[in-house]
């Protein structure tokens, strides 16, 4: 029902803040006021935990931010009204983009935004790792070892450029990147995934979740690796093969794991490989105040744009 109190604006459209795992407040202070300005209304839904909250708070959004929070079929159905949905992040593996086109809703991610807070992640868990995750024995250091950047895109650049300052020997594979681009940073180009991963003492993963990405790091892959070998994932758990990692890590006594994104059989992992393998308890890559006013108010001027001028930047699925 309209209404009728002057004093109590009526706004255009609203605009949801889902997000279980919530931004920091200066970001969330910061979309509101782009949304505010636009003279839209924000509505905030962190920590949701169930589905239910999610179903039930999409009922009147005509906008929605997410982060890695599931979008599928049956939220939409849940929202009638929703046009846009905006992944403050890069990966957009979290959202059915046929199920969105097939409801009409645009989805968009804010590519690059969080890439540093990941990448410096990347570099932070590699320091912990040769340096047996600071149990007070002597380690090594990150001078001088050979890193391998799997897949060269926002994240993986930012990694080859903190990478050099600790004087890394740096090398990439991406099937999709020229090698110019990896040259003209003063990275190796590579022209396999096994070159890659039999060439470098460490790999970091930095490549999407896609049906031809899922569970392709397998032991077959990880075998090429030199002794003493780690491998970082902050990119997504999806691309591992659980069971193949457990297995391997089971033979290779010298292999260590260390990720931000917890595999299903982190007890186990834990209990069988100590001193070998960390997980950080939730996704932390891009929880820092930076990343998050990054992706963030990104994401809100992005609905903004396209909620008046119809401007579809970014647009994720067709
Ligand atoms: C991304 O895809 O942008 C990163 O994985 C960060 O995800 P998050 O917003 O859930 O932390």
């Amino acid at each position: 029902m309209p209404n009728s109190n002057p004093n109590y604006p009526i706004f255009e459209m609203k605009v949801l803040v889902a997000t279980d795992k919530p931004f920091a407040k200066v970001a969330v202070d910061g979309i509101r006021k782009v949304i505010v300005d636009a003279g839209y209304e924000l509505v905030l839904l962190e920590k949701y935990g169930e589905k239910s909250k999610l179903l039930e708070a999409v009922a009147d959004a005509d906008a929605l931010i997410i982060r890695s929070d599931v979008i599928d079929a049956e939220v939409m159905d849940a929202a009638p009204k929703l046009k846009i949905v905006v992944r403050a992040g890069a990966g957009f593996d979290n959202v059915d983009l046929a199920a969105a086109t097939a409801h009409n809703i645009c989805v968009m991610n804010t590519p690059g935004q969080n890439s540093n807070a990941v990448a410096e992640l990347a570099l932070g868990l590699m320091v912990m790792a040769v340096r047996n995750f600071y149990n007070g024995t002597s380690g090594t250091e990150l001078k001088g070892k050979r890193l391998g950047i799997h897949a060269y895109g926002n994240v993986g650049r930012n990694v080859a450029r903190i990478a050099k300052g600790f004087g890394m020997e740096i090398s990439a594979y991406d099937a999709y990147c020229p090698d110019s681009v990896m040259e003209a940073d003063g990275v190796r180009p590579m022209h396999s995934a096994e070159e890659l991963y039999a060439g470098n003492d460490i790999v970091s993963l930095h490549i999407p979740a896609t049906p031809e990405t899922k569970g392709s790091i397998n032991a077959a892959l990880l075998s090429r690796m030199p002794k003493g070998a780690i491998l970082v994932n902050t990119a997504r758990k999806e691309v591992i093969n659980e069971d193949e990692l457990i297995e391997f890590m089971q033979q290779r006594l010298d292999f260590k794991y260390v990720t931000d994104i917890m595999p299903a059989a982190n007890d186990k992992m834990t209990e069988l490989f100590t001193g070998r393998y960390f997980s950080t308890p939730k996704k932390m890559g891009a929880q820092t105040a930076e990343a998050n006013i990054n992706a963030g108010i990104a994401a809100a001027h992005q609905i903004v744009g396209f909620l008046k001028d119809g401007i579809r930047k970014f647009q994720v699925n067709k």
